[in-house]
């Protein structure tokens, strides 16, 4: 992916041990297309030399206001009019409260108090020992850095080098690399509450064996990453699949359709937006058994009976709450042929005012696909693409139908 295609970040790290994982996420920012200008402070070149930022971000490293290279000797001023963000990461506890009180004695600091505020935001990603996330004067400082517009990440929970266990250590490299591509990813569905279900279910026969189907989960997870990158508070209620979860995404593990009706009922209660993409499995085994069926050597088969699985997306389309316009439904169809015809017939019969085709046996298991949106007004197709790029698309047009 390109997702930072055309972006140039301004990477400051300050001291500590996370220095180490910056160098991975110079590397990871770049591979998503990102332009990055390294700046370290004199602690930070403690733990991690400017040699290696330089050969990962391919520019040299800047580490002093008083740089006679820079033609107008303003190095400060240059490196923040460039940028389309400055992330910190790792952010300390000194730098945050630096940071706080507008100190600019050192080239990091004064490139950013002397940002253009409103055009260039700032990000942290703090990083220090769980005693020092954990003083109040760190939660005070990260409460006033909110409050003047700054971006703090999360930390992590975890084993800390200093051999202690607790909050406050840097997330991970990969993880910041889908935070700084979320945030600046258009906020289309801010303050809404989105509910999606995806992957399989799984059916029991006894307790070893069950009926499943191909779902990989794949294209509702994507859709659960792009609604919390555009703002949205994302509960993802997911079948029996092996995929990790998106960052921010709330996620229910289930197994049976009975279990996904269930939870999606109940967090529906709160939604603003349902988004039904699991391949739910229409029929169950009408008794289970609650031993392994065993072969009795005749040779003689067993008989299975099926019930009906109730329809998910139905019934919430069906409630007082998708009635009235305040939860607004879509529904995914998996077809193999005539998918407009298809997937027009399944929209009038699940009574949503969404319905996205696409070609099952082309997608299941993919990392693309492609997608016909079908609405009251008619068709529109989403050209083949990766499942994550459709998924954001695809919020834009929610957005749009429900009026954000
Ligand atoms: N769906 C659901 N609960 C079910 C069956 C389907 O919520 N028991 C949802 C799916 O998540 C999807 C949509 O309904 O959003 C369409 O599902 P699909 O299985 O393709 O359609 P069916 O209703 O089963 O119709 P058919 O088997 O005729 O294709």
């Amino acid at each position: 992916m390109n997702d930072l295609a055309g972006k140039h970040i301004v990477l400051g790290l300050t001291g500590g041990i996370a220095c180490y994982k910056a160098a991975e996420l110079c590397r990871a920012l770049i591979k998503e297309g990102a332009t990055v200008q390294v700046i370290m402070t004199e602690a930070a070149a403690q733990f991690i030399t400017p040699v290696t930022m330089q050969a990962l971000s391919n520019r040299p490293v800047v580490h002093s206001q008083w740089d006679a290279r820079e033609p107008n000797n303003m190095a400060h001023i240059n490196l923040s009019r460039e940028a389309d963000a400055i992330l910190i990461a790792p952010c300390s506890a000194d730098f945050m409260a630096k940071l706080l009180h507008g100190r600019a004695d050192d080239l990091l600091s004064l490139t950013c108090l002397a940002r253009p505020i409103d055009k260039v935001p700032l990000l942290i990603a703090p990083a220090m020992n769980r005693e020092m996330w954990a003083h109040p004067a760190t939660q005070r400082n990260l409460a006033q850095l909110r409050a003047d517009g700054t971006t703090v990440f999360d930390v992590g929970t975890g084993d800390q080098a200093c051999g202690e266990t607790g909050d406050g250590r840097m997330l991970e490299s990969e993880e910041l690399r889908e935070d700084v591509i979320a945030f600046f990813q258009p906020k289309l569905l801010r303050g809404q509450q989105v509910l999606v279900t995806a992957g399989p279910t799984y059916e029991a026969i006894d307790p070893v064996r069950g009926i499943t189907n191909l779902s990989s989960g794949k294209m509702g997870f994507a859709i659960a990453r792009a609604a919390r990158e555009a703002g949205a508070e994302v509960t993802l209620v997911a079948g029996p699949v092996h995929l990790p979860t998106p960052r921010g995404v709330s996620r229910i593990n289930v197994v049976s359709a009975q279990n996904m009706l269930e939870s999606t009922v109940k967090h529906a209660q709160e939604a603003d937006v349902f988004i039904a993409t699991s391949a739910v499995a229409d029929w169950r085994p009408a008794n289970a058994s609650e031993q392994k069926i065993k072969k009795d050597g005749s040779g003689a088969t067993p008989t299975l009976q099926f019930v009906e699985n109730p329809d998910i997306l139905a019934t919430l389309a069906q409630s007082p709450r998708a009635q009235s316009g305040d939860l607004f439904c879509v529904g995914f169809a998996a077809e193999s042929h005539d998918l407009l015809a298809n997937a027009t017939a399944k929209r009038a019969r699940k009574g949503v005012p969404l319905l996205v085709g696409n070609i099952g046996p082309a997608t299941f298991g993919q990392d693309d696909n492609a997608l016909l949106l079908v609405d009251a007004h008619g068709a529109i197709e989403l050209p083949r693409n990766s499942k994550l790029a459709l998924a954001r698309q695809l919020v834009r047009e929610i957005a749009t139908r429900k009026k954000i």
